[in-house]
């Protein structure tokens, strides 16, 4: 079942079963982080621009906050040759099955530089025993993991962003796929071309994001499922990726420094902010949230 208005939709989150919380990421080492190539606006300008050091420092203080969150980070060592691997968000989408058995759908990516990245995270899991789906898509269908395909809190229920990195026809094999219902929401500005660049789940019933993203039709199927919205102003989203923060457990939310107005309205509905600097990244077009991946 895939929705993409809301007179399509015949239930509320409370109707669902229940997803148990990720309490574990996944995140890749950054020492052949860079930028190579312009496969996003926010790449422009910025070949051969990243401070080599400093994108460690920044990476490793990204991982000290997930982990004072109580979370377990797994780290999977980054690949020579490929520069954007560090979006670890993009190469796959993990699920959880009702009888336990774990998986991950793996990605088709868009941009021809990313699609060896896919093969090193699909050994990964494979080895670990989680079940791997890479034979539900056909033809030269492109979707880029949980960059675009986001869990609901706590539900079993995936949003999915499409437009830019996915197509909207992935979206009915995974329903399938993976027994669930998905929300389809359609991206309308390049500068937000993955679904987590302007929408951030805070809890079950919150959400952070960037309206002018989305279409009227989108926008009303949020506003439905979540009571509480934040938006944020267009600069802290634009240039801060404030909405690619990360809250791992509906209380804590890491985001990039300097979203003031968006910290404002967390805290002022009781979240904590921790915040970090992830600059070095977000000139490759990404930042918290898409540097790790939600697992169990
Ligand atoms: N340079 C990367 C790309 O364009 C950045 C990916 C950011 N990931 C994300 N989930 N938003 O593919």
């Amino acid at each position: 079942m895939v929705l993409t208005r809301l007179s399509e939709v015949s239930f509320q989150t409370t109707d669902l079963d229940a997803l148990p919380p990720a309490e574990r990421l996944v995140m890749t080492s950054p020492e052949y982080f860079d930028i190579l190539y312009v496969i996003n606006p926010h790449m422009a300008g910025h070949v051969g621009a990243v401070d080599k050091k400093k994108a460690r420092q920044q990476w490793n203080e990204l991982k000290a906050a997930f982990e004072s969150c109580g979370l377990h980070v797994d780290v999977v060592n980054g690949m020579p040759g490929q520069p954007d691997m560090v979006f670890c968000a993009n190469q796959t989408l993990p699920f959880i099955r009702k009888n336990g058995q774990k998986g991950v759908v793996l990605s088709r990516m868009h941009a021809a530089q990313r699609t060896g990245e896919v093969t090193h995270f699909e050994s990964w899991f494979a080895e670990q025993g989680w079940e791997i789906v890479d034979d539900v898509f056909h033809g030269d269908i492109e979707f880029e993991g949980m960059g675009d395909a986001i869990w609901h809190r706590g539900k079993r229920l995936l949003w999915g962003g499409h437009g830019f990195r996915t197509d909207l026809s992935v979206y009915d094999l995974i329903s399938q796929q993976l027994d669930t219902p998905i929300i389809a929401l359609q991206l309308d500005d390049p500068e937000f071309y993955h679904l987590d660049t302007c929408f951030c789940i805070l809890d079950e019933e919150t959400a952070l994001i960037y309206p002018p993203a989305f279409t009227p039709e989108g926008l009303e199927l949020i506003r439905y499922f979540f009571p509480r919205i934040i938006e944020a102003p267009e600069y802290e989203a634009r240039d801060l990726f404030a909405c690619n923060a990360h809250c791992p457990d509906g209380k804590h939310v890491v985001i990039q420094r300097g979203c003031t107005s968006t910290k404002a309205a967390m805290e002022g509905l009781g979240f904590t902010v921790l915040e970090v600097d992830t600059d070095e990244y977000i000139k490759s077009g990404g930042s918290v949230f898409c540097m790790k991946l939600m697992t169990w």
